[in-house]
């Protein structure tokens, strides 16, 4: 029975879908980027499109949840199969700024088609997820009428500043919630075409730090000699961060490491590596190392801290006259793995820079909101399931992989459910360009992953 209904979906997906294509889109268009300082009123129209959406394909009690601060996430539930699991899906509408604009070959926010990728910011991190969900309920609900399982929708807006107002939420709405297991559409492909299940991300704490030794900036000449030059006091302090071969030097910041199991070195052996396609999709330019020591890349970027300087800013490029400033400014993000604590690391990272101030300037270190790293066992019903789904969807075996990116909600939602199981398998891959300029998707790779949730209702439906 559920064969037959499951072709129907299947076949009303094919049909259709250039016009999930369409939504994707238009929500493309719209510039909902979260962070502080743009305009607020595109991430709440955005909300509202999505909002939109969810009631054109059918999602009833669609309700766009607030909390005290920052931007709302967008729910919308089907629950009428009694007696069937329940999943919550998540993805997220907001969006990164766009980088430098003159980099971008079509502009940001308009999306744009070239050799079966959509380009635009967004289209692969997340409103291709987005549409990932609404898609696959979409083929099942307007095909056979009905999904084989209860589905919850959840579409954040805040996930790119780090869902600082998450658990708020959830704990107001945590029966409205409840699942047996979540669906996160968020994470990417190991290689273009490769489905990919993702069973960690690290975590990440982020700090913002500023150095002043002037009350203003002086002319560098009359007083250069005597005087604390704050940028390169903050250079030094930088510096310290790292050892000479990149990786964190922070005493005691590598102490709760969790060393790989026979079995994680068993699976990091299994996936390929070539050097020159990791050079690639890296971008790392010819003749740069590939620094951190001794260790697989995988290894490096899954299961290793790592640290890195977002942006500096001390006077700017237009105005770089002979002075010496006032102040010097950085964000600092580490990324962290298990058994990692983010409050431990983050007095860890504070501390560190102000020992490491020379000269007696004064330093500032402001936190960011934390996220913390998350591990799943992929044993289980639950995962063969997905398994299944992803090879069927693609018409490839999937691969089990590590993710170096972070998503506050997996850890915190899988938790507020008891432990419930949650599936990553997103739309994005190793060329996507998220968060930098030309960001893009794979528009086969995006229908295969519709695909595939497709066949997960089927297959999670069958084993109630
Ligand atoms: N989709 C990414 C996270 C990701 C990247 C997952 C690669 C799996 C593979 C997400 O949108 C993101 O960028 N998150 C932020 C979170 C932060 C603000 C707490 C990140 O990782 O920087
Ligand atoms: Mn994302």
């Amino acid at each position: 029975m559920t064969t037959k209904l499951l072709s129907s979906a299947l076949d009303h997906f094919s049909r259709h879908a250039k016009d999930h294509l369409q939504d994707l889109k238009d929500l493309v268009r719209i510039p909902s980027v979260s962070f502080p300082g743009f305009d607020a009123s595109p991430v709440m129209a955005c909300a509202e499109a999505v909002a939109t959406l969810l009631r054109k394909h059918r999602l009833n009690d669609v309700r766009v949840l607030t909390t005290t601060a920052g931007y709302p996430s967008v729910f919308g539930q089907w629950v009428g199969a009694p007696g069937g699991p329940t999943l919550l899906l998540y993805a997220h509408y907001d969006v990164q700024p766009i980088g430098k604009e003159g980099l971008w070959k079509t502009p940001p926010f308009e999306p744009s088609e070239r050799d079966g990728r959509l380009y635009g910011r967004g289209a692969s991190d997340d409103k291709g997820g987005v549409m990932m969900h609404l898609a696959a309920i979409s083929s099942w609900l307007q095909s056979a009428g009905k999904l084989p399982v209860n589905v919850k929708v959840l579409i954040e807006g805040e996930e790119e500043v780090g869902s600082g107002n998450l658990e708020q939420l959830l704990r107001e709405h945590v029966r409205l919630l409840a699942a047996d297991a979540v669906v996160i559409a968020d994470s990417e492909n190991f290689e273009t075409g490769m489905p990919s299940l993702t069973a960690s991300l690290r975590g990440i704490v982020t700090v913002t730090v500023e150095v002043r030794s002037l009350s203003s900036s002086v002319h560098s000449g009359t007083w250069g000699g005597p005087l604390p030059d704050p940028v390169l006091a903050l250079a030094g302090m930088l510096a310290t961060l790292v050892d000479d071969q990149g990786r964190p030097a922070i005493p005691g910041l590598q102490d709760k490491v969790r060393a790989l199991s026979p079995r994680d070195k068993a699976s990091l052996d299994n996936l390929p590596f070539d050097e020159a396609v990791y050079r690639k999709q890296s971008r790392i330019l010819e003749g740069a190392d590939i620094i951190g020591g001794p260790g697989t890349v995988y290894e490096k970027m899954w299961y290793r801290p790592s640290i890195t300087v977002n942006a500096i800013e001390a006077s700017s490029r237009k105005q770089a006259a002979n002075i010496i400033n006032d102040a010097a400014w950085a964000r600092v993000g580490i990324r962290i793995v298990p058994d990692m604590d983010p409050v431990e690391t983050l007095g860890l990272l504070k501390n560190h820079l102000v020992q490491q101030a020379p000269w007696g300037v004064q330093v500032t270190v402001s936190p960011e909101s934390p996220s913390r790293w998350w591990r799943t066992d992929t044993d289980g019903p639950v995962f063969e399931a997905a398994l299944k789904a992803l090879e069927l969807g693609y018409g490839r075996k999937p691969v089990i992989t590590g993710a170096g990116g972070s998503i506050p909600f997996v850890q915190t939602i899988t938790e507020a459910l008891g432990g419930v199981p949650a599936l990553l398998f997103g739309v994005g891959d190793p060329y996507a360009a998220n968060h930098s300029e030309n960001e893009s998707l794979v528009i086969a790779d995006w229908e295969s992953a519709c695909r595939s949730l497709i066949h997960l209702f089927a297959e999670l439906g069958e084993r109630k």
